[in-house]
């Protein structure tokens, strides 16, 4: 049987997409669209838990919605729309407000990460609290089987499970139960910092579609064995997460090797690995870069993309919502 896979990015970076959100998750969306049936979107409405300037969400929705095309995302064969456009899914979220508790939402981890940097809980946006609910709605409207997301968004995967049994068990079989996919080895790609996940929002992420100038800086920053001061002095590849970007990007196995056995003699500098890794960088997204800037010359035609794809995506939308009117008694 052929697998619904369903996915959303969450368009907070006015920078778009970065080498993480590549490798943890856009790579394997093309991918599967080979393998089921799928349906990606640009999570506009999530973003506005932390974007407050309307400019930036409306670009930053088209920006990243123009960078999964220039990635391959295929709008023929998937049903690829923005969030925003499609009110039904905000209505099952109110729906869905009464299959979970308080208790419940209060030990994501996002809530909790909150309330480590806030002074009080009742400080806390409702739209971030209730965040797993509009994510639950985004992916019980449209029966996914299947949702590959990131680690650090497990958890609410799990209890999108949970809201679809309580509803299930209160109402009949009516929502779909999805399955979680995470990708180990690469959903976590780490930051420059070499220790954190690599995330915008933290600044240590290397973008894909920025300008030279901004990849290389960010490049240069990385941070390297900090036991090594001069290039002289051995060093351990462990320690500089730039060996772990060039395997990412496919760099040669025989020479990466060489390179960190040179490393570890102290025979190689840093600078020079990162100049090796800034020039296999652009290479590796020099077509993806090339398909954006021609895709943005065409900005009508992107719009037409996403009315389409959202006027796919409702025809299924509106079909799950009726069945949730009719089995709540709201029809
Ligand atoms: N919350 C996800 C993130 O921050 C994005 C997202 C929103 C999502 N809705 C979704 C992912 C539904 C998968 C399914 O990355």
């Amino acid at each position: 049987m052929n697998k619904r896979i369903l996915s959303g990015i969450n368009p907070s970076s006015s920078k778009g997409l970065h080498l993480g959100n590549y490798f943890g998750a856009v790579k394997e969306h093309v991918y599967f669209q080979q393998k089921g049936e799928c349906f990606y979107f640009v999570a506009n409405i999530h973003s506005l838990n932390t974007i407050f300037d309307p400019k930036a969400v409306e670009q930053n929705t088209m920006n990243v919605f123009t960078e999964f095309l220039a990635f391959g995302i295929d709008p023929e064969k998937t049903t690829f729309y923005v969030e925003s456009d499609i009110p039904e899914i905000t209505y099952l979220q109110t729906v869905l407000n009464n299959v979970v508790t308080v208790a419940e939402l209060k030990r994501m981890h996002a809530y909790k990460d909150k309330l480590r940097e806030d002074v009080s809980a009742d400080a806390i946006g409702m739209g971030l609290f209730s965040y797993p609910v509009l994510m639950a709605a985004d992916i019980l409207l449209f029966n996914a089987d299947i949702v590959p997301v990131g680690e650090d968004q497990a958890q609410h995967v799990e209890i999108t499970r949970e809201m679809a049994r309580t509803f299930n068990n209160r109402y009949g079989e009516i929502l779909k139960v999805p399955e979680l996919y995470i990708k180990k080895e690469t959903a976590r790609v780490l930051g420059i910092d070499g220790e954190r996940k690599m995330s915008k929002s933290l600044g240590n992420d290397i973008p894909v579609f920025a300008d030279e100038k901004e990849i290389k800086r960010q490049i240069m920053a990385i941070t390297t064995d900090p036991a090594r001061v001069h290039p002289t002095d051995p060093g351990d590849p462990k320690k500089n997460v730039a060996f772990t970007y060039l395997e990412l990007l496919g760099y040669d196995s025989a020479k990466l090797n060489e390179m960190k056995e040179s490393y570890k003699k102290g025979t190689i500098g840093d600078v020079e690995i990162k100049n090796i890794l800034f020039d296999i960088y652009m290479e590796y997204f020099a077509d993806f870069r090339k398909r954006k800037e021609e895709l943005l010359e065409k900005k009508d035609f992107i719009f037409e993309l996403r009315k389409k794809g959202s006027e796919r995506a409702r025809t299924i939308a509106e079909i799950t919502l009726q069945k949730v009117k009719q089995a709540v008694g709201l029809s």
